[in-house]
């Protein structure tokens, strides 16, 4: 029990309530296949979402947390596989299109001292910006508290652990500049 008190110190009620229904609700639709699924989570997403201009392209198995930190721009697409926790905070402009199997985690777990337990701790909120125009490539890694500016490309199974240049392409592990989207 005191570990439970000590682990969600943090969370409120409300915020409680608010993750089972949403756990709940993309459980139920989260799998629904085709252009029909697509349609249903677009709509979805609309209530759940903090912001969201325009239509949102979800493939079927997509994991996303705290939805009501989310804001979304118009026209995104993300693919099956992918973790999205906006538990920080989530901020995406407009055509942002995230592969298949990406991780984007707004919470980080405090590492220093030794006791408690990490598990035991609460998350740290570190925001996410992913602007305008950004393509994240299969498998890649979105470390919180990072900003991908406009027009960058994460090459897939990258992990990008420092902000983007705009219109950057970035790759490998740590993810480096491997050259810039040209005119
Ligand atoms: C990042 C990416 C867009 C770069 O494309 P590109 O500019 O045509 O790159 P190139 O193929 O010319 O490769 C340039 C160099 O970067 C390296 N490179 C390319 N992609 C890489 C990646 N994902 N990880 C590590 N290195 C990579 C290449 O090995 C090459 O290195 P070299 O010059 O030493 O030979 C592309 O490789 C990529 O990863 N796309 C994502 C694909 C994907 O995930 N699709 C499904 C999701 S929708």
């Amino acid at each position: 029990m005191a570990f439970l008190k000590e682990k969600f110190s943090d969370v409120r009620i409300g915020s409680l309530i608010f993750l089972e229904i949403e756990g709940w609700i993309y459980w139920l639709f989260g799998s629904f296949p085709g252009a029909i699924g697509i349609i249903l989570r677009n709509i979805i997403c609309s209530f759940l979402f903090k912001k969201k201009e325009g239509m949102v392209w979800i493939q079927p198995r997509v994991t996303i947390i705290e939805s009501r930190k989310l804001q979304m721009g118009h026209n995104c697409g993300i693919n099956t596989g992918t973790y999205i926790n906006a538990k920080g905070g989530i901020i995406m402009g407009d055509y942002v299109l995230i592969g298949s199997n990406v991780t984007i985690s707004s919470g980080r777990h405090p590492i220093e001292g030794r006791s408690p337990s990490i598990f035991e701790r609460p998350t740290e909120p570190c925001p996410i910006v992913i602007e305008n125009d950004v393509w994240i490539g299969a498998n890649a890694v979105i470390m919180p508290g990072i900003t991908l500016k406009k027009g960058t490309v994460v090459g897939a199974g990258a992990i990008v652990t420092k902000d983007t240049e705009e219109y950057s392409v970035v790759a490998g592990v740590p993810a480096q500049i491997i050259r810039y989207r040209n005119e």
